[in-house]
């Protein structure tokens, strides 16, 4: 399972995304919008969760499929908000929540798991059966920067470094299939290898349309900027 062995050095790992801070800023303001239980896809580490949990009187269901992800949740954060966090093993492709909610958020381009239209059809149905009516569901990706992809390919791009462990990841692109391979190494030993995907805009519009959601915005940042063809970032505000 993809980031069993990285848990426990995720948050160092992946600190070293620019969109690391920028993207937590932004899923914390908008689960501050919300006064229920709100649910998060892919929590990880829930380092999302722990700060919306801080601030407002939430509560929040923590979807993940990875074991030790959750054991990670569970060590720093389960202990400290055990009445207001609810963790669940499960695969957000056949998410099955205990109730519908009125706010479900997938951050940090986890949907960039999805190897293919068929899985993120079957995610965003999944998703929506789950939602209340007027309830809404906001995830990102990238938009891939293809001069930053052909200058990193197959070098080793420094994520993390202390005294003790130095972080590195290695891409290999595939342009006409929209996928990458990933290598993740902690001190040059190989700790992660796995595929990761994107898509364009107009695709996955297409999938978000025959869904049946509305879309309330496409942001192009985490500074809420409307997508432009020169954006980086597709962030998508959906309405059920
Ligand atoms: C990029 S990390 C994001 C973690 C956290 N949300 C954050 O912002 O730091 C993606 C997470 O999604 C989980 N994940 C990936 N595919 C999944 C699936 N099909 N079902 C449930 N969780 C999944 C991974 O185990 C991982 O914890």
């Amino acid at each position: 399972m993809i980031y069993s062995q990285i848990s426990q050095y995720y948050n160092k790992w992946s600190s070293g995304n620019k969109y690391y801070v920028a993207s937590g800023k932004f899923y914390i303001e908008e689960a501050l919008k919300h006064n229920s239980t709100i649910v998060e896809l892919g929590v990880g580490t829930g380092r999302i969760a722990r700060e919306i949990l801080k601030k407002s009187m939430n509560k929040v269901i923590g979807v993940d499929n990875c074991e030790e992800m959750l054991k990670q949740t569970e060590k720093q954060i389960k202990k400290e908000y055990a009445d207001r966090l609810m963790l669940l093993k499960q695969d957000f492709r056949e998410l099955k929540l205990p109730f519908k909610c009125e706010y479900i958020y997938m951050p940090f381009r986890t949907f960039g798991h999805l190897e293919n239209n068929e899985d993120r059809t079957r995610t965003l149905k999944a998703v929506k059966k789950n939602l209340l009516s007027g309830g809404v569901f906001i995830f990102d990706h990238y938009v891939l920067d293809q001069g930053w992809a052909q200058k990193v390919s197959n070098e080793q791009v420094l994520m993390y470094e202390d005294s003790d462990i130095r972080i590195t990841d290695e891409y290999s692109f595939d342009f006409n299939n929209k996928k990458m391979h990933c290598i993740v190494r902690c001190n040059d030993v190989i700790f992660e290898s796995f595929e990761f995907y994107w898509f364009d805009v107009k695709s996955i519009f297409k999938i978000i349309k025959e869904v049946g959601f509305k879309v309330k915005n496409l942001y192009g940042d985490f500074n809420r900027s409307e997508y432009t063809n020169k954006s980086v970032n597709q962030i998508w505000v959906l309405e059920n």
